[in-house]
């Protein structure tokens, strides 16, 4: 099974972000000197996918322009001889295809999928979304590419949640567990209730589906009150004799969508960051302290990066 192009939705308001998303996309915020979205693009790369189709909307060139050549600053660090800052402008857009399919209108997550249909064909994909930063010893889309080869199936990425949070998210219903991490899926249910949810097991963004989500998606947009489910489909996909599984991938998961998720995200991968980790440590100790300048206005702060 071939699995070398995936789908980026990346068309959404960051309404939760606002006032930071009214102009620029929540997908540029910086991780450390990294936006968010390349991040998720090195995912892709790191699970051998080749093929990144971003589903854009008004107000997100800053995301084709990141990933485009810039001949001028290239040139420009040529001449100041500044060769290994050219590499980590350059190594992405030289190793991986990009195309954008632009949004027009935010109709919800499966008319943003559905709009790839024709850069997709009829072959397995990967869904990443640029919210869900995963950081793991093996990257979570090339676990979830490892089960859909071993099952010739759709997967998902799922998390165990506590009860008080299913609302927030898809939950799904488990018809058979395979192993401790990885289910059958018997149907889905968008943000439930607590007392109605059917497990705490929660979908985050990483899925590897079949072309057969592009008929589900089809078949149920008529009927798309407001915004058109991903989790429908899946559900709808299943309804017509599709298997799909659930994997508990390995890995810490940041939800970047809100500002406390993306301070948890820089502060986790500054302090895993063998450059940035010890500063930081540092200054979190300092603050600690009784003299630290919370206490004391007038001290000094070192700044030693
Ligand atoms: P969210 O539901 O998180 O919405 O979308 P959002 O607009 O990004 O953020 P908030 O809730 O307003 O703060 C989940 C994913 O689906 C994409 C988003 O870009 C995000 O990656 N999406 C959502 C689209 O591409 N198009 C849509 O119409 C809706």
């Amino acid at each position: 099974m071939d699995i070398t192009k995936c789908v980026i939705p990346a068309a959404g308001l960051g309404t939760r972000f606002l006032p930071f998303t009214k102009i620029i996309p929540k997908e540029m915020l910086p991780l450390l000197n990294k936006p968010a979205i390349q991040y998720i693009i090195e995912e892709g790369m790191q699970s051998a996918l080749e093929n990144f189709i971003l589903i854009t909307g008004k107000g997100k060139n800053a995301i084709s322009d990141h990933f485009d050549n810039s001949f001028e600053l290239e040139s420009i660090l040529r001449e100041r001889n500044k060769i290994d800052l050219i590499a980590k402008i350059d190594s992405i857009n030289k190793n991986a295809a990009f195309s954008y399919v632009r949004q027009s209108e935010p109709l919800g997550l499966g008319h943003a999928i559905l709009l790839a249909r024709h850069g997709i064909g009829k072959e397995y994909f990967g869904i990443f979304l640029p919210d869900d930063i995963i950081m793991g010893k093996t990257p979570a889309m090339s676990q979830l590419i490892r089960i859909a080869r071993q099952e010739k199936s759709s997967v998902i990425a799922v998390q165990e949640v506590p009860m008080d949070c299913v609302s927030s998210y898809g939950i799904i219903n488990v018809k058979k567990q395979i192993t401790p991490n990885l289910f059958q899926v018997s149907n889905m249910v968008e943000k439930p209730s607590q007392k109605d949810a059917p497990s705490n097991l929660a979908v985050i963004g990483r899925y590897v589906l079949s072309h057969k989500i592009f008929p589900a998606l089809t078949e149920l947009s008529p009927y798309a009150v407001g915004e058109l489910q991903l989790t429908d489909a899946i559900s709808h996909m299943i309804y017509n004799n599709e298997k799909v599984f659930a994997y508990k991938v390995q890995g810490t998961r940041y939800d970047i969508g809100t500002p406390i998720g993306w301070l948890k995200a820089t502060i986790g991968l500054s302090l895993q960051d063998p450059h940035y980790g010890p500063h930081l440590r540092k200054y979190l100790k300092d603050l600690e302290t009784i003299d630290s300048f919370i206490y004391d206005t007038t001290k000094n702060i070192e700044h030693s990066i």
